[in-house]
């Protein structure tokens, strides 16, 4: 029995990343965690997220023995990755807001950062903004309501575009909005209503996400592994004994995840 890789996100937004990663290895055991207990995360305080997460992990890593664990959630990797693998002694791949990538294509040197509310603040980004984007001027804006049409989504529910064009304006009418060519989806769960932002777009804009970057770490952290022959029955796990994955199921199995539990 090979040992899993985990990826762990506050809710689905990790499944655009588990989507790219079974691109790279179809038959890796995955055991996709979300922190439905706690979700959402990018409107909570940062020191409970800094508490929460590696104590999670940690158990998260005690029950299903994984290779490694891949924070696929922008906003606990901005503010909990240090403390993450600090705490655990296992490989830990982060999720950081894609600017470098951004950077390399935007045209206009305007770029939207949209995430979470946590995130865009976190001096993580600033950091990524000087490093890789200081010819740029980086538009912010945080977005709930984005992350709750991306769950709506999985969950089958119809979202108006409406709701989508609101939310680009936060970024499209901020001073230099005008000029904007490029879009990083810091939040996992972006990339997964992609499609929809794209459609609601006054004119064409670059989407940007980390997730391919994410998956060839993965895939070089696991090189030597020898991977089984055919994909498995994988599990997904939500914390919260009351959580109903149930309108979820036809979403997790998609992406692969026919084992659902509750912890
Ligand atoms: N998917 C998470 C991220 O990448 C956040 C969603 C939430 O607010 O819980 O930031």
């Amino acid at each position: 029995m090979k040992r899993p890789l985990l990826i762990f996100d506050s809710g689905v937004g990790g499944l655009s990343v588990v989507g790219a990663v079974r691109k790279l290895l179809p038959t890796a055991p995955i055991v996709y965690a979300a922190d439905s207990a706690f979700y959402p995360y990018g409107t909570k305080d940062p020191h409970e997220i800094d508490a929460r997460v590696p104590a999670l992990l940690g158990r998260l890593a005690e029950r299903y023995d994984p290779e490694l664990i891949v924070i696929a959630c922008n906003t606990a990797s901005t503010i909990a990755l240090d403390t993450v693998r600090a705490a655990l002694d296992l490989t830990i791949v982060g999720t950081v807001p894609a600017i470098k990538p951004a950077a390399a294509i935007s045209k206009s040197r305007v770029i939207g950062v949209l995430g979470t509310a946590a995130t865009v603040v976190q001096p993580y980004v600033d950091r990524l903004a000087a490093d890789f984007a200081a010819d740029c001027t980086i538009l912010r804006h945080g977005s709930h309501r984005l992350v709750e049409l991306a769950e709506a989504q999985l969950r089958g529910e119809e979202n108006p575009l409406d709701e989508y064009r609101a939310i680009l304006g936060g970024l499209l009418t901020q001073p230099g909005g005008a000029e904007m060519d490029t879009v990083v989806l810091a939040c996992t769960h972006f990339p997964l209503v992609e499609a929809q932002l794209a459609a609601a777009a006054p004119r064409p804009l670059n989407f940007v996400d980390g997730k391919e970057g994410i998956a060839r770490r993965v895939a070089w952290w696991t090189r030597d592994i020898d991977w089984p022959d055919a994909p498995g029955d994988d599990l997904a796990v939500f914390t919260g004994r009351d959580f109903d994955p149930a309108p979820l199921a036809p979403a997790l199995a998609r992406f692969g995840f026919t084992r659902i539990a509750t912890l």
